[in-house]
This record gives structure tokens, sequence and C-alpha cells, in this order.
């Protein structure tokens, strides 16, 4: 089976924001609680911060972390999560029925951001609070001084204003589910008013409107033009939300996912412009694709967790090989749209429907996912390039002309370096891809990174590691052309220099 690629230094979709390789820290099961932080467990540092979860992000050379939440924000009151610890309130968290310490709030999570090497995206409650609480918390993390707010924020010992730069205008507010749903005219006019006191405080910052929780909810792409329609000048960015699941187990079928991401993603681009045109603004809105993953193994079992626990196990998915190539997929699709999407979060980090794990008082681990997530943020960085693509395709229970071969390229002019990343969706045959890459001159392969497994349900345990990437492929480049043989169900990152 054959197919082609046209790689041209001159067909640039944009320059790749870092922040599209964003990932998500909720207070939520044990993302923070035996997740980032651990005080007694014997790789705690002098914070009580995992030393080994912090190596981990650090090999995924993470940007940027969404914080506190997620559907814990809603009910979320900043102020809990700052000060003496022994005078923090503990709080029932009503999004996920658990008990909360407070033992870590704003400033412990941007001293652990700090370790980390990454960046905030601060979330505010606009749920059951609003816009003086939403301000407040501004002037707490982004005030130098001599105000009420931040000089309790350095008689609290932080004396540097945090500099918090992205802040999302609360969480899904669209969703049932939430604390304080909205509509979208009651949201739109919130947030709106959110924005300008959080922006009167600090006119630095940039601010996330929230899109719809995900696609198929009913009001998806109408919310998206009347949230827009009243916030478009004072944002500049709107959400999007999308987990995918194999629940029918049906393979071809679930690596197809991504062109749903892909189209969900024009569509919110098509929203925005609607409402761009319609304001005559000169303005483009980009979109933040703050939460995105694969999301379903846990469903069942979470239903059993007893509430008003501490940090119980929540959402910890297991991943299996397949996931990550769907993962691998979705990263694609956010890189070929890195025109428009300029954040995303891999929703999350630690423990909860994670890349890393960690067993309490034990070893941190990585998932399946971990590895096309780290290759994306290591070697994705520069232009994002315009391949042509000719590959065969098939057709699935969702989707017709799927292409199998998965592709995109990006192009580190600094490093005069390019990387394709490519997944094989065919489930028996090897593509034999051919690429043009002309004005790539010179150009050697220096490594082909390949993601495979005999078993698609294989995953990744504390101990046994059977999904780990190899560089094994033979890729080759000579004369301005390509080829490397792609693996059935794989997934490839091609790197040259
Ligand atoms: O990431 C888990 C949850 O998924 C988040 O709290 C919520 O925003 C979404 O529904």
């Amino acid at each position: 089976l054959k197919a082609t690629i046209i790689a041209d230094q001159r067909y640039t979709i944009g320059e790749v924001d870092k922040r599209l390789y964003g990932s998500f820290v909720e207070h939520l099961g044990r993302a923070v609680y035996e997740g980032i932080y651990e005080p007694d467990h014997p790789e705690a540092d002098e914070d009580g911060f995992r030393k080994d979860v912090l190596a981990l992000v650090k090999e995924l050379d993470v940007p940027l972390v969404r914080y506190p939440g997620g559907n814990f924000v809603s009910g979320y009151n900043w102020e809990d999560g700052v000060g003496p610890v022994e005078d923090r309130p503990k709080r029932l968290d009503l999004a996920w029925h658990t008990l909360e310490p407070n033992l870590i709030g704003t400033n412990e999570f941007a001293h652990w951001a700090k370790k980390a090497g990454t960046e905030v995206n601060m979330a505010v409650n606009l749920g059951t609070r609003g816009s003086d609480a939403a301000r407040n918390l501004v002037e707490y993390c982004n005030h130098p001084g001599g105000t009420y707010y931040s000089d309790l924020r350095k008689s609290h010992g932080y004396a540097e204003p945090h500099k918090f730069k992205t802040w999302c205008l609360g969480n899904e507010m669209d969703g049932p589910w939430q604390m304080e749903a909205k509509t979208a005219e009651e949201y739109g006019r919130k947030a709106t008013e959110a924005a300008k006191l959080m922006k009167l405080v600090d006119p630095s910052i940039e601010l996330v409107a929230c899109g719809s929780s995900n696609r198929n909810m009913p009001t998806f792409a109408q919310w998206e033009a009347t949230v827009l329609e009243h916030t478009y000048d004072h944002v500049e960015y709107i959400s999007l939300h999308t987990y995918y699941g194999n629940r029918n187990n049906d393979l071809g079928n679930y690596l197809a996912r991504s062109l749903d991401m892909d189209d969900f993603i024009e569509s919110v681009v098509a929203t925005a412009d609607y409402v761009k045109a319609k304001k005559r603004s000169k303005k483009k809105m980009m979109l933040s694709f703050d939460e995105w993953n694969v999301w379903y193994h846990s469903n069942a079992s979470d239903l059993e967790i007893p509430h008003w626990g501490v940090a119980p196990p929540r959402l910890e998915d297991r991943y299996t090989f397949e996931d990550a190539l769907l993962v691998g997929s979705m990263l694609i699709s956010l890189m070929k749209h890195a025109d428009r999407v300029k954040i995303a979060c891999l929703a999350q980090l630690v423990n909860v429907i994670a890349p890393i794990m960690t067993e309490k008082g034990g070893k941190a681990w990585k998932q399946t996912i971990f590895y096309p997530y780290q290759h994306a943020s290591v070697y994705g960085r520069g232009q994002a390039l315009h391949l042509l693509v000719d590959s065969p395709k098939y057709d699935s229970k969702d989707f017709t002309d799927i292409p199998y071969l998965d592709t995109t390229a990006v192009w580190n002019e600094e490093n005069e370096e390019i990387t394709i990343f490519a997944v094989n969706r065919h489930q028996e045959q090897t593509l034999e891809l051919s690429g043009d890459i002309r004005s790539f001159e010179g150009y050697k392969v220096q490594e082909h990174i390949v993601l495979e497994n005999n078993d698609l349900k294989a995953v990744n345990t504390v101990n046994k590691t059977p999904v780990v990437p190899k560089n094994n492929g033979k890729a080759s480049a000579e004369n301005g052309t390509l080829s490397a043989p792609l693996s059935p169900l794989s997934w490839n990152v091609i790197r040259l220099k």
C-alpha cells in the first residue's frame, strides 16, 4: 500500500504556539493529592511535591497547565486555598462529591508550576461566584503590591506577583451538571462583565470564554455564536472540549475520531468568523482546546466510589496501545489547525485521565499516551507545514474517506529540523510512504521513532511497560525524497535535519 506527501518550506500553516501542548490539573481524584503533592512520599521535596512526578512533567516539557478546574472551579472559593494552611476550611466539593482539604491552593500551585518549568492557565469561578471574586483573584495573583489583595498575597509569603497570563472565564457553563449552569445569554453577559473587570485590574491578561462542553450538546454552535456576540471584544479565545472512547470496540471507527475533532475545530472557527463578520471586526478569535483526551475506561467503576472521601481514585483510565494511536491522531489534528488553535490542554496530567500515574508511597510511571504527547511537545514546535497528502482511504460506521495515512509536519527553522508525525491506521498492511521534501535540501533522517504493539489492548502498569517507543523505524532520505515504511497500526515520528 502506497501513500505520498509533499512537504515544502513555503507551505506553512503558521507558527505553533507552544501552549498547544498544555495540560490540566484539577482538584479531582488523585491529581493534586497523591499526584503532584504527597508530603509523606520518599520522593517529596521540601514543599511536599513529588520529585519523580516533576521529573516526568519536565520530560513532557509541558508549557502550560490549566488549574484548578474543570467542574471543580464552578463551586470553588479561591480564598479557601490561600493563607496559613491550618486555618483553611475543609469543604464539600459538589462537582466530584469529595472532601476538599485545601492543602494546596493558588500559591502552592504557582510554586509547583515554577518548579515544573510551566505556566499556569488560571480559571475563575463563574458558577457560584462572579466578577467580584474574579477581579479580586486577578489582583491577588498579578498586582505587584500596595493594595488589599496584593498585600494579602505578600502576607501569605509570596512577595512577587505570579503574573498569570491566560485565564479561563469559568468552565463548561452550558452543562446541566455544572454548578450554576447558564444559558448562552446569561453566560455571555456574565463573562463579559467579569472580563471587563479582570482586564481593568490587569490589561495584559488573555481570556478564554467557554464554548460548548462538547459538540454533541444540543445548543452547540448557537451557544458559541451567542457567547461570542457578547464577549467578542473582551476575550482572545473560545474553548473546545472533547473526549473519545472505543465503547463498541470498533477500531476503524475509533481511529477515525480525529476527523470528528478536525470538523469540530473547523465548525467553531466558522462560527467565530460568522460573529466577526457580523460585527465587522478586525479581530480574529483564536481557539483554546482546553480539554481533550480519551476518557471512558473508568466511567463504570467511578459510579461505585463512595461520597465525601479525600482524593479517591477517580477517572483513572488505564490507556491501551490503541488509545495512544488516537491520541497521536488528535495531536496531529491540533497541529494541522495551529493557525487558529493556540492553546490546547491534554486533560489531564497526573492520575486523572492522565499520561502520568502514581502509586501512593510508590513509583510514578508512564501510560501509553505519554509517548505521543511527549513527541509532539518536544519535536512539534516551529512552523506547522501544510502537507499535500495522497493516501488510500476506507469507510467506517460514522466516517467516510478516512485516510489510512494520518500525518502532519513541523519545521523548526532555528534548529534546521523537520519532524513528520504519522499514524498508519491500516490494521494489516504497511504503508510505503514516499515524500517529496526537495525544499529541505540535504536533510537526512536523524531518527524514526515507532510506537507499535501486537496487542491493541496492551497497557502499561507500574511494573510492566509493554508499550514503549523504539527508535527502530526504517525511514531514509536521499536527493530530496523520503522513503518510510509505516507498520500497520503504528505511531511514527520521523526527524530530519
Ligand atoms: O476533565 C474532567 C472533567 O471533564 C472536567 O472537570 C470537566 O470540565 C469536563 O467535563
